[in-house]
């Protein structure tokens, strides 16, 4: 073969290489941004669908479902009890609002409700020491849930078990809200910040 020949032959093979290149490019990010996550994490359904803007308008404020028990504990998602005061008769014709009748206050039956920010047995947090000594807003750690029109799919990592919520939206790891990751190191920045107490037994029981 010919100098000449050589040439030709790797200009002509190019267009192939390149396309290859471009093939599997788009298929590496189809992996790594779409087909990944869903292999990584199982999605589950809230067992009804809550509005948080049209209960803010009907209830008031966030402390008449979240707020502190007489000895500083923090009450968490409010009971079926709390739903009764309202929805004892139905309040309009959503089937959402019927689904929470028929299933759970007329067997009356607790609502299994799934926590996105539910972190590891392991770990303590408390909501005083945040809410009421450190004076964080809800949005610092939770985003937008206490606005949002409807409940978010909860995702469960498959090999951790934890909520993605905790290990964090972006699957490369980039953080651009307080509230996008609550890992170990997010709790641990905040606390620099903050100079709290940075001793294992703080945040581990
Ligand atoms: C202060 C009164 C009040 C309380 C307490 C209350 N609700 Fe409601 N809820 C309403 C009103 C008002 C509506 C709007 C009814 C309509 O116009 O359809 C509503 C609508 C709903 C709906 C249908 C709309 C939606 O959110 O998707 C669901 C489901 C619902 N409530 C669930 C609950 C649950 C669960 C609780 C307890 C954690 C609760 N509500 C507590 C007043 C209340
Ligand atoms: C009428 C009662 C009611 C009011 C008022 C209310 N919430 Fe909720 N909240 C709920 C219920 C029920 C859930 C469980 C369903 C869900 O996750 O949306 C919940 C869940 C949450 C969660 C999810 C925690 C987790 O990790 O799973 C956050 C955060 C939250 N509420 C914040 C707020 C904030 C902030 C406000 C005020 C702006 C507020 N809520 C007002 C009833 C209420
Ligand atoms: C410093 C971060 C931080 C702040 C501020 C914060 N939370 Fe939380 N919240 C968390 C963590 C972490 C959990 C999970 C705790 C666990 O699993 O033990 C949680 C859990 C919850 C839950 C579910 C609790 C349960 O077990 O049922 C609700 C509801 C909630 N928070 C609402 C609120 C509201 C409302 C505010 C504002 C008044 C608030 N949070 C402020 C970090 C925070
Ligand atoms: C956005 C800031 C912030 C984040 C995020 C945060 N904390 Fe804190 N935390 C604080 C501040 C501020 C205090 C000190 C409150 C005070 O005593 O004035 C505190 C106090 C505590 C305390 C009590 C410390 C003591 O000395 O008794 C524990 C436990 C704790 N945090 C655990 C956690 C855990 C676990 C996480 C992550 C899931 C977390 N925190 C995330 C700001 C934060
Ligand atoms: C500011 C709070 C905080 C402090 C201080 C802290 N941790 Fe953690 N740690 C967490 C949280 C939140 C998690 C769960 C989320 C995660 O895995 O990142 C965790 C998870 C862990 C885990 C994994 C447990 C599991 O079930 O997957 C180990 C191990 C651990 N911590 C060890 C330590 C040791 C050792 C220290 C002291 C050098 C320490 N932690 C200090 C908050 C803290």
């Amino acid at each position: 073969m010919s100098a000449q020949d050589e040439k030709n032959k790797a200009a002509a093979s190019s267009p192939i290489v390149i396309v290859f290149f471009v093939v599997g490019l788009a298929v590496s990010l189809l992996v790594g941004w779409s087909i990944f996550p869903k292999l990584l994490y199982s999605q589950k359904k809230q067992p009804i669908d809550f509005s948080h803007s049209i209960h803010l308008d009907a209830a008031g404020d966030c402390e008449s479902c979240h707020y502190f028990r007489e000895d500083g504990s923090f009450s968490g998602i409010p009971e079926l009890s709390n739903c009764v005061e309202c929805h004892e008769e139905a309040q309009g014709e959503d089937p959402e609002e019927i689904k929470l009748i028929e299933n759970y206050i007329e067997p009356n039956k607790e609502i299994p409700w799934l926590v996105y920010s539910r972190q590891p047995d392991c770990v303590f947090f408390s909501h005083a020491a945040h809410v009421n000594m450190g004076e964080l807003e809800c949005k610092t750690c939770h985003g937008m849930i206490g606005e949002s029109d409807h409940v978010e799919i909860y995702e469960e990592n498959r090999i951790t078990g934890y909520s993605r919520n905790i290990w964090g939206k972006s699957i490369g790891g980039f953080k651009s809200n307080t509230w996008d990751r609550m890992k170990m190191d997010d709790c641990a920045e905040c606390h620099d910040e903050h100079g709290t107490r940075q001793a294992c037994f703080v945040c581990h029981k």
